[in-house]
């Protein structure tokens, strides 16, 4: 029998830690799971309790890390690495070791370094990233998740900044904190070097005066943010070139897109989330078997709203793709709807579009961006 630090030793002695996944609990966690980030340097740890999960990044061995989670009243756990091993705790908090093999995790995922467009620096950090809790002052990441998003976001609108000419204008719509606002205008203007005036939006007051309060302390001149309804943004002096949402709620997406249109933005890149209309609004007789269970009709409405979605972008002049933006595992709400502005109307495609919409009308369905398309 070990105690919780001989096992941590006998642990260590089994080389690099990939997973480790926990049971035989006798807390409100039913079961945990262990994730090897960077490398090896931190954990990610997920604990699952009957209907929620909980996330906490560890910043210490995989050793450590598997007896920390242990100590949270797992009896077993299956540790997968350079080594494979079982790990047993009895109710006096002792620990046995068995069941060493030869191991059978072999993708250390994260172990490659990062090629990031918006790279932590080591100890000269953006003062954004920082305020933003992307990074600690001296560079160590905080948030990996929302280091990995924004870097993924500015991945793909490299593929496409040739749309964005200097001088224009690019708007955040429901920007919330606006990491990503900052990182896009770091990315243009500091690291392109380019002149690109960034506004993001948003309803809530006290969020926008700290957007505000932090480029200013950025000296990011050309970055403002406004306590505004989106459905009451303008595009006043024409100069709008691109149009960007991350995660607006439910219809919020659908104005924003709306707007995009018929302002005659070079690019809209629009990551969807709560698309809840459909799913409210469109009968189940429409099809009783594909939406018996909720949850299932919850996430097909969510992904035919979105379907629908890049169908009208592109029936009013834009190349439409549909991309995986990041890991599901990251977030399930990961589609990006990227749309180009290519100034041809998809006529042909039209009648398919207009049955689906006449279809899913029959049955209660009510999707706003067609219904605002109307009026184009
Ligand atoms: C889920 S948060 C996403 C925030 C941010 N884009 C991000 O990804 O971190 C959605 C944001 O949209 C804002 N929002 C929702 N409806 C809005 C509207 N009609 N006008 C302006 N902002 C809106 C909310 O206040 C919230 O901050």
């Amino acid at each position: 029998m070990l105690t919780s630090e001989q096992a941590a030793d006998k642990l260590k002695k089994l080389g690099k830690i990939g997973r480790a996944i926990f049971s035989k609990s006798k807390s409100e966690y039913k079961k945990a799971e262990l994730k090897c980030i960077e490398g090896g340097e931190y954990y990610q740890l997920s604990k699952y309790t009957d209907t929620q999960v909980f996330h906490e990044n560890l910043i210490s061995g995989g050793a450590e890390a598997v007896i920390a989670a242990m100590e949270l009243g797992f009896g077993q756990c299956a540790v997968f690495g350079e080594k494979d091993a079982t790990l047993l705790r009895n109710k006096k908090g002792l620990y046995t070791l068995t069941g060493v093999k030869e191991g059978t995790f072999t993708s250390f995922t994260h172990d490659r370094k990062k090629n990031y467009i918006i790279e932590p620096k080591g100890g000269n950090e953006e003062l954004w990233l920082v305020a933003l809790g992307i990074t600690s002052k001296e560079g160590k990441v905080k948030m990996y998740k929302k280091l990995g998003q924004i870097n993924r976001f500015a991945e793909l609108v490299r593929d496409i900044e040739e749309h964005v000419p200097n001088g224009s204008v690019v708007v955040d719509m429901g920007c919330g904190k606006s990491y990503l606002t900052f990182a896009l205008y770091y990315y243009f203007n500091i690291i392109k070097n380019k002149n690109i005036t960034f506004r993001g939006y948003d309803l809530k007051k006290e969020v926008v005066d700290d957007c505000n309060d932090l480029a200013k302390r950025c000296g990011y001149d050309k970055l403002t943010f406004f306590c505004e309804d989106i459905a009451n943004v303008n595009n006043d002096d024409g100069k709008i070139s691109m149009l960007i949402t991350l995660h607006a709620c439910n219809t919020a997406t659908d104005i924003a897109i709306y707007h995009g249109i018929r302002w005659g933005c070079n690019v809209m890149m629009n990551v969807p989330c709560c698309q809840k209309e459909l799913n409210q609004s469109l009968k189940s007789d429409f099809s009783p078997v594909v939406f018996e269970h909720g949850i299932i009709k919850e996430r097909i409405t969510a992904l035919m709203t979105d379907a629908v979605r890049a169908r009208l972008i592109e029936l009013c002049g834009y190349n439409v793709e549909v991309l995986e933006f990041v890991d599901i595992e990251n977030t399930p709400k990961n589609l990006l709807i990227r749309s180009v502005k290519n100034g041809r109307k998809s006529e042909d495609k039209r009648a398919e579009c207009d049955k689906l919409l006449k279809e899913l009308e029959a049955f209660g369905g009510k999707l706003t961006l067609a219904e605002l398309l109307q009026n184009i």
